[in-house]
């Protein structure tokens, strides 16, 4: 298990907030402070659909990359609403955040539908954060492995060790977003290094230290430090905190540092 085998991956996802030039001013002030990261953390906004081309202009010549909340699995045609992975290529997009709990709880999205996203993702060369966490009554029932297991075999069925490799897991308790309560460092570590295991039975052990693995929920200034210290947590996937650049940058810091 070796760090330095793996990106350290900062990720803010904003969500549904901010209109462009909200979007601007929070990208051009988070810019200068994170300047610094280039080449040790790739720091990366993930963004709302009506801001991504504001934020590729906003980010251009900076180490910021960014990424969509989400992307429809089929290449075109009659699906009103959605957003295909050539849409985002096309404007300068290099991440998209795949199977966020709010997508599966409130827009009934399965794993399979985050089998079909990521594989669209990866074919248009888009670097997929695929997002596994379990519910508060499944961690009280003692069955998070069964579940985050589970999602990570459905969610990533089919793809090669090659894909694998370009693929972001984030690690998002249900339980811990938004809501202020944390996973411990000891249990974000022991999820993480429970999907890095997962991977390693899959494919084998060089692809599993390859694989970045986030913790996402409530990560914040305050608890950034201890959870990005452990040998597992590879980066977080950031909320809340990725809406105040100074806060946002304080994490990276801790990445930079860590
Ligand atoms: P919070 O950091 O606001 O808890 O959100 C975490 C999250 O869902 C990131 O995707």
């Amino acid at each position: 298990m070796n760090k330095a085998l793996r990106k350290a991956i900062i990720a803010g996802n904003w969500k549904m907030n901010k209109t462009r030039p909200e979007a601007k001013e929070l990208l051009e002030a988070i810019k200068p402070l994170v300047a610094n990261a280039d080449g040790k953390v790739e720091v990366v906004a993930c963004v709302p659909f009506t801001n991504l081309e504001t934020a590729v202009n906003a980010t251009a010549g900076s180490n910021i990359k960014i990424g969509a909340e989400n992307v429809h699995y089929e290449k075109s045609g009659a699906f009103t609403g959605e957003i295909s992975a050539d849409m985002l290529t096309e404007i300068g997009v290099t991440y998209v955040v795949i199977g966020h709990s709010e997508r599966r709880q409130y827009f009934a999205e399965t794993d399979e539908t985050v089998n079909k996203r990521t594989k669209a993702a990866l074919a248009a060369g888009l670097l997929p954060i695929v997002c596994v966490g379990e519910m508060l009554a499944e961690r009280e029932a003692g069955i998070t492995s069964e579940i985050v297991g589970k999602q990570i075999k459905l969610d990533l069925a089919g793809l090669t060790a090659e894909d694998v490799k370009k693929t972001v897991i984030a690690y998002e308790p249900v339980w811990a977003i938004g809501t202020g309560k944390t996973a411990t460092a000891d249990q974000a570590e022991e999820v993480c290094a429970f999907i890095r295991a997962t991977i390693a039975s899959l494919y084998d052990q060089a692809t599993a230290d390859a694989v970045t693995i986030q913790y996402g929920g409530s990560m914040n200034a305050k608890n950034c430090a201890e959870l990005l210290a452990k040998p597992n947590v590879d980066g977080g996937l950031i909320g809340g905190a990725s809406l105040k650049a100074d806060d946002f940058n304080v994490i990276v810091q801790a990445a930079v540092n860590g």
